[in-house]
């Protein structure tokens, strides 16, 4: 217990006791809950296959928030290359959400990715996805443009959102 304590976060709990979680590696060991995540979250989730494939992806990393009984709270995944970084998934189960869980892993990326002088992180987001949005816009992300009917299920554009850690000299 004390040792989760010093690692991440805390979400609410209905009983008396604040519930801890830390941010762990996604492993063979958890991909299942993701592969459930994706399809709580997404029209067109990503199968179990592809999130075990990228386990083995060395471009790629993939972090659950993990509570102490194994439960996964919420996933993400950044691929880099050379000095780009492309945030692929973030997503959190429906009963955990507004805990602060997607900002603990966004920051995770944010730090991995000032430390290793990345130029930037993007993504691609619904335009409709107002809660995504609004986070990625708190943590420093701009709308840098569109992709015109991106998405499948439903058909829609997709916002291309960037936190850029240093900015192209003119
Ligand atoms: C988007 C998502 C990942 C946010 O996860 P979360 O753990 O609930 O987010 P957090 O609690 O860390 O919130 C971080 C910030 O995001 C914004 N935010 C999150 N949910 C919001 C909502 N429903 N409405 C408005 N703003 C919201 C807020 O700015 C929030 O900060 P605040 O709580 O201090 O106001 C979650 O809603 C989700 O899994 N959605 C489905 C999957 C998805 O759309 N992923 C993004 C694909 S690009």
């Amino acid at each position: 217990m004390s040792e989760f304590k010093r690692v991440t976060g805390t979400i609410p709990a209905k009983e008396a006791e604040p519930r801890y979680y830390k941010i762990v590696p996604m492993s063979a060991d958890n991909v299942d809950q993701v592969a459930e995540i994706e399809r709580e979250c997404f029209s067109t989730p990503w199968s179990r296959q592809m999130l075990q494939d990228e386990l083995e992806n060395l471009s790629a990393s993939y972090i659950c928030a993990q509570m102490e009984d194994g439960t996964v709270l919420g996933y993400a995944g950044l691929t880099v290359v050379l000095d780009e970084g492309y945030i692929n998934n973030i997503a959190v189960r429906k009963e955990y959400r507004r805990m602060g869980v997607a900002a603990a892993l966004l920051d995770v990326f944010l730090r991995f990715g000032k430390a290793n002088e990345l130029a930037f992180l993007t993504l691609e987001v619904r335009k409709s996805n107002v809660p995504a949005i609004a986070m990625y816009l708190k943590h420093g992300f701009e709308d840098v443009g569109s992709r015109k009917n991106y998405y499948d299920d439903p058909k829609e554009d997709a916002i291309l959102m960037t936190h850029f850690f240093k900015k192209v000299e003119e």
